[in-house]
């Protein structure tokens, strides 16, 4: 059998992302090793929920680094302790600099909170209910130096639903978050999903599309 996939999760927040991984692979449903959580920030909760699980974990504060390379070339060392396959970034809210993507090239995840390529950067439930659009959800997508806008491999579609507030339309779309992120990560945990070529293959065939999930108003698969 393969060797299971040794995954490291890099939070700054509460980790609600990284707690459906933890659910998922304790369960048997989710075949990665979860071998560090890495938060930029001491008093992250997904810290909490590492610990609680039993995973390393490892924190590395930026504001005492002179730039953004430094902090991230101590970041790369402290997360190589682990020899990690992939990362997964599960609310890391710190933009990676080119060396740091290069020394991880293609093996790094990342979920953005819209259906990209629209509504890349910040803001982006508000920014869909003042469009007035119908469809909002999340998207997995491979790391590249475009922010928010490398290959896609996964995306998660819900009905946005008349009279709600960002606050509402945001967690309904974490919780599809937690559906199709671990799901995703399986896939390249399989080797299923690949970066080749600055773009996304799956099952060996080359994917500029996404795979769409459909969910309906309540976040059940459909
Ligand atoms: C998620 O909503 C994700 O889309 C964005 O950051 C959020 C992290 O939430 N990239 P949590 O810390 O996993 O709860």
């Amino acid at each position: 059998m393969a060797a299971r996939c040794k995954t490291a999760i890099l939070i700054s927040g509460s980790g609600t992302n990284l707690q459906a991984f933890i659910d998922r692979v304790g369960c048997g449903a989710l075949d990665l090793e979860l071998c560090v959580v890495f938060s930029n920030k001491p008093d992250a909760y997904g810290l909490v929920r590492a610990r609680d699980a039993g995973i390393p974990t490892a924190c590395i504060e930026h504001g005492q680094f002179a730039d953004r390379s430094a902090f991230d070339r101590a970041v790369a060392a402290k997360l190589d302790e682990w020899r990690p396959n992939l990362l997964v970034l599960a609310g890391f809210m710190r933009i990676l600099s080119p060396d740091f993507l290069t020394h991880y090239a293609g093996r790094i995840l990342n979920i953005h909170p819209a259906l990209l390529p629209a509504y890349p950067g910040l803001n982006t439930h508000q920014r869909v209910l003042d469009a007035g659009d119908r469809w909002h959800g999340s998207t997995v997508h491979f790391v590249t130096e475009k922010l928010d806008g490398g290959p896609r491999i996964l995306q998660g579609r819900l009905p946005v639903t008349a009279g709600e507030t960002a606050d509402q339309l945001a967690a309904r779309v974490q919780a599809i978050e937690h559906q199709i992120y671990p799901e995703a990560a399986g896939w390249v945990g399989e080797g299923r999903v690949e970066f080749r070529d600055d773009r996304t293959w799956i099952d060996g065939v080359m994917s500029d599309e996404p795979v769409i999930r459909m969910f309906d108003r309540r976040g059940k698969r459909l």
